[in-house]
Order: structure tokens, then C-alpha cells, then sequence
């Protein structure tokens, strides 16, 4: 397995069985359910709606006790599949199309109390990594769109056929951890102009030298990640996040987020530590939360999943 820190293997994506139906699994779902401790009338946020796989088993709790969940996702298309999987909980779920980086606002126009719970399960699901036309795939023939949003303003296409050789180089290095990132920004201004996802993927390929073939994951993947992460800004939409998350809760209330990738599990760690330095919160995980083999064995994309924890202190704390 590679070591390397470009670890979203959800992109790297060799776990998928050809000619199955594709379906999301929720990641580490009962650790962030007892990290959630949702109680039946209790009112929780899940700012990365999804499938709605842990939604779901929320949902199941709130409708004992007349609870509520507001459902956030910046994808139409993910917030479709949600209801649907959703259906005969509306008593208790209210959903909003939005980015995580407006918790604070999307909170505020639900008009629910502060929150007891939150949970951010980051990155993409496994519907929108195998939709060919969303471009997040290397193995897949499709356009280079990659935006989360289809309606944000930035695609995978311009950053790839008009940015300047060195911010790709640049942003290929930083969010792709990409050792070869220079080579490859070279060869991609070369070959320009790049329309589909596989071309992309053969430029890389051919760009990285062949010694590296000792590379555990695809050659694209880590071009891949660097290539999603700035069209969606993920990592400033997470920081945002994370700087509003506390004021959604009501004292006492938890925070749950799942990451798979170094960079993002980097924020939400400094983040929890600067809570606790500030007093605003109690850290529940000592150490991050991994899955189980059993649990890597039947989802082979849980295996970077990393879950990190923590309770909004109670007031005077
Ligand atoms: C890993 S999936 C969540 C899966 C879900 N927990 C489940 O069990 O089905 C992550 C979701 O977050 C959404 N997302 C990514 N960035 C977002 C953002 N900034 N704001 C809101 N949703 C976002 C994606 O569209 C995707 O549907």
C-alpha cells in the first residue's frame, strides 16, 4: 500500500467490483453514531447529506422522539439520491442544498435551536466518483469537469488548459503531495489542450518516471486530487467550517468529522487543538478514530477514513 499521504483512496478507485450496482456505504457509521449520542429528541446537522447512509440511522433515532435533522450537500444531484433513500422520514428531515463553508447561515434560515450534534463526512461519495460525467475518475472516459457543485464557476478543464505552468505545478505539489509535480505540469502544458479524463491520465502517466511504476496507486491519482481539491476549494471550505462549527451547537453538543486525506485531517486536528486551548470544546478522540479490517474489508474505501471528535464546552466551563 502506498505510504504516501495522498490517501483518498475513495479516487483511487481499484476497490470497485465491475458490473455491481453502485451504492455509497457510510464510513466508521456506528463510531460516529456513539461519537453523535443522538438522542431521540435531540436536533443534529449532517453538513454532508450524501447517499444518506448515516442520515439514515440518525433518522431512525430522531423519529422516536420527534427529533429533527437539517441535511446539508452542495450536490443537486447527491441531495436527490438523499431523499429518495430518505423517503417517510420527512417529519424529521429538513434538507438544504449548500456548501458546509455557510454552516452558520444554513443553520440560522432552518430555524432550529442550536444543534446537539454535527457530522461532516468528507470528500466525495462513491455515486458521484463512478458518474463517468463528473470527471473525478482516471479510469473512467469523461469529461474534466470535477466540480462538486455543478454550478460553481471553476472546472478541471480551465485549470488544466489555462493556468500557468507553475500554479499547476504549484497546486499539484500542494494538494496532490506530488513528488513529480513539476514533470507533470511540464508535460500537461505540452499536450495542451486536455478534454477527457483518461487523456489527462496518460499524460501524467507518461510524465512520472517509470522507476516510480514502484508507485502503489495509480500515477494520476495524487494529479487527480490536487485537480478536485482546487476546483472545489475543499480545503478552505473545510477551514471555514471548522471556524463556524461550534456556533451551530448548543453547549454540550458534539462534532463529528470523517476525512480521508492528510491535509484535511491536518486542519480538523489544529482546529480541535485550538478548541481546547480556547476552553470551547472538549477533544472525545486522544487518538483519531480508524476503521476496522472487518469494516476495510467489505468497504476497501473506509481504509483512509479518519474520525476525529469533540464536545462544545458547556457554558463557564
Ligand atoms: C462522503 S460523502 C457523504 C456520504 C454520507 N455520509 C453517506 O453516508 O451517504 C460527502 C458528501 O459531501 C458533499 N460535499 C462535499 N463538499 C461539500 C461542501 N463544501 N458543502 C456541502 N457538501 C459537500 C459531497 O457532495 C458528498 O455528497
Amino acid at each position: 500500500m502506498d505510504s504516501g499521504s495522498a490517501d483518498d483512496d475513495r479516487i483511487n478507485d481499484e476497490s470497485r467490483i465491475p458490473g455491481q450496482p453502485t451504492t455509497h456505504l457510510a464510513v466508521l457509521l456506528q463510531e460516529a453514531l456513539e461519537f453523535l449520542q443522538v438522542r431521540p429528541d435531540g436536533v443534529y446537522i449532517d453538513a454532508t447529506l450524501g447517499g444518506g447512509g448515516h442520515a439514515f440511522e440518525i433518522l431512525k433515532v430522531l423519529r422516536q422522539g420527534g427529533g429533527k435533522l437539517l441535511g446539508i450537500d452542495r450536490d443537486p444531484a447527491a441531495l436527490a439520491v438523499a431523499r429518495e433513500r430518505l423517503r417517510g422520514f420527512e417529519e424529521q428531515l429538513i434538507v438544504q442544498p449548500g456548501n458546509f463553508a455557510e454552516i452558520d447561515r444554513l443553520h440560522a434560515s432552518s430555524g432550529l435551536p442550536p444543534a446537539d450534534g454535527l457530522l461532516a463526512d468528507l470528500g466525495l461519495s462513491s455515486l458521484q466518483l463512478e458518474d463517468a460525467a463528473r470527471g473525478f475518475s482516471f479510469r473512467e472516459e469523461g469529461p474534466l469537469d470535477m466540480r462538486v457543485d455543478p454550478s460553481g464557476d471553476l472546472t478541471a478543464e480551465e485549470l488544466v488548459n489555462y493556468a500557468s505552468e507553475r500554479d499547476l505545478a504549484d497546486l499539484i505539489y500542494k494538494f496532490g503531495e506530488e513528488r513529480h509535480s513539476r514533470r507533470i505540469a511540464r508535460a500537461i502544458v505540452k499536450a495542451r489542450p486536455i478534454r477527457r479524463t483518461t487523456e489527462l491520465a496518460q499524460v501524467v502517466t507518461r510524465a512520472i518516471p517509470s522507476r516510480a511504476g514502484l508507485y502503489q496507486i495509480h500515477p494520476a491519482t495524487r494529479t487527480f486530487m490536487a485537480l478536485r481539491l482546487a476546483v472545489n476549494r475543499e480545503l478552505e471550505n473545510l477551514e471555514a467550517f471548522l471556524a463556524k462549527a461550534l456556533g451551530v451547537l448548543a453547549p454540550g453538543g458534539r462534532l463529528v468529522v470523517l476525512s480521508f486525506h492528510s491535509l484535511e485531517d491536518r486542519l480538523v486536528k489544529r482546529a480541535f487543538q485550538e478548541f481546547k486551548r480556547l476552553g470551547r470544546a472538549r477533544v472525545l478522540t486522544r487518538k483519531v478514530v480508524r476503521p476496522s479490517e472487518v469494516e476495510v474489508r467489505t468497504n476497501p474505501r473506509a481504509r483512509s477514513a479518519k474520525l476525529r471528535a469533540a464536545e462544545k464546552a458547556e457554558v463557564g466551563e
